[in-house]
């Protein structure tokens, strides 16, 4: 029996309970929310679904976290997103008090539960759930880097005129406009991207993916949800499977890549115990600068969060 519980059942999670009831894997998906009758109905919708697209996971609405007794794995999405105009940032204020909150809650009702923070300011919001919850690092980890790298392949897969399938990337750093896309660790199909286009039209794909977030804040006026509720439900299967993928995720770095105490993307192997192993990549000077903007950036977003009263 393999329980997931979503807690947000907002665009983003709801997504993400719908994607993962698709993939068939587990046997019940809690959706909740404060909005208890919003989570209740879009649970029942999508249980709807069941007979057309032929899946036999129990979906549950409820804002009651007793429902969540026994969860193998919860993803945090509650928490506002941005409008136009706004930084992942600009949200601490109210989200690091609801992600405080959401995962102490689910730790009174789950003992070890594998927790997956998409809530932003994503890697700060990784820290505090990490916080509340007092479990294993290798167990409270957020999702950035799926999403960041999806953008990217979309990208080069439309500029190539390939298949997005073929794209292989991976990318570093914080969720925001610092992250890190590692042009060099990117293939199509085995072939070094670097082969198969000009460095001007791959940056301007670099520079695009740092802002793929704002791009779709000022197309729709709140964030993107298709995307980043089928990357957490990626990393729901992946664990409850037990498939050893690596993928771009935020984790707790204790001295990789030189960093300490700090919650960064990172390439990881995800598996049954949630992150089995942190990837050291041999990293260049450039790279390496990149990534040490980015750390700092999160780093002093980490202050504001230990600086907040919660
Ligand atoms: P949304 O507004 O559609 O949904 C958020 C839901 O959280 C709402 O239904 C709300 O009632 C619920 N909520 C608020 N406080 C709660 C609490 N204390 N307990 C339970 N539920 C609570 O927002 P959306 O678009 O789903 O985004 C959710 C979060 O995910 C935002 O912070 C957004 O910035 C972030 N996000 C992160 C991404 C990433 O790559 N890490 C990508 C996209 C969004
Ligand atoms: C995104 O990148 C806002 O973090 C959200 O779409």
């Amino acid at each position: 029996m393999t329980k997931v519980t979503v807690v947000g059942a907002g665009n983003v999670g709801a997504t993400c309970a719908n994607v993962l009831a698709h993939k068939d894997v587990v046997n019940e998906v809690v959706l909740l929310d404060i909005k208890g009758d919003m989570a209740r109905g879009k649970a029942l919708d999508s249980w709807q679904q069941a007979p057309i697209d032929y899946y036999s996971t129990r979906l549950v609405g409820t804002e009651d976290y007793k429902e969540t007794a026994g969860s193998d794995v919860v993803v945090i999405t509650a928490g506002i997103p941005r409008k136009p105009g706004m930084s992942r940032d600009d949200l601490i204020a109210t989200n690091a008090k609801i992600v405080n909150m959401v995962a102490s809650s689910i730790k009174e009702h789950s003992d070890n539960p594998i927790i997956i923070v998409v809530s932003n300011p994503l890697d700060v919001m990784t820290y505090a759930a990490f916080k509340a919850a007092g479990l294993d690092r290798s167990r409270v980890f957020g999702m950035a880097g799926i999403l960041d790298t999806a953008r990217y392949r979309a990208f080069l897969a439309t500029e190539l005129n390939v298949s997005p399938k073929d794209i292989q990337a991976v990318l570093m750093g914080g969720h925001g406009d610092t992250m890190v896309p590692l042009p060099r660790y990117t293939t199509v199909s085995g072939i070094p991207v670097l082969e198969m286009i000009d460095k001007e039209k791959l940056q301007a794909i670099v520079d695009r993916t740092k802002m793929g977030g704002g791009e779709l804040v000022k197309l729709m006026g709140t964030s993107a949800w298709y995307a980043p509720g089928a990357a957490a439900a990626q990393m729901v299967e992946t664990i409850v499977r037990d498939e050893q993928r690596i993928f771009p995720c935020c984790a707790k770095l204790n001295g990789e890549y030189g960093l300490n105490d700090l919650f960064l993307g990172v390439p990881v192997k995800l598996g049954k115990n949630g992150i089995e192993e942190v990837i050291e990549l041999e990293l260049n000077e450039d790279e390496k600068a990149l990534l040490s903007t980015s750390a700092d950036h999160v780093r002093s977003v980490m202050g504001v969060y230990d600086s907040m009263d919660i």
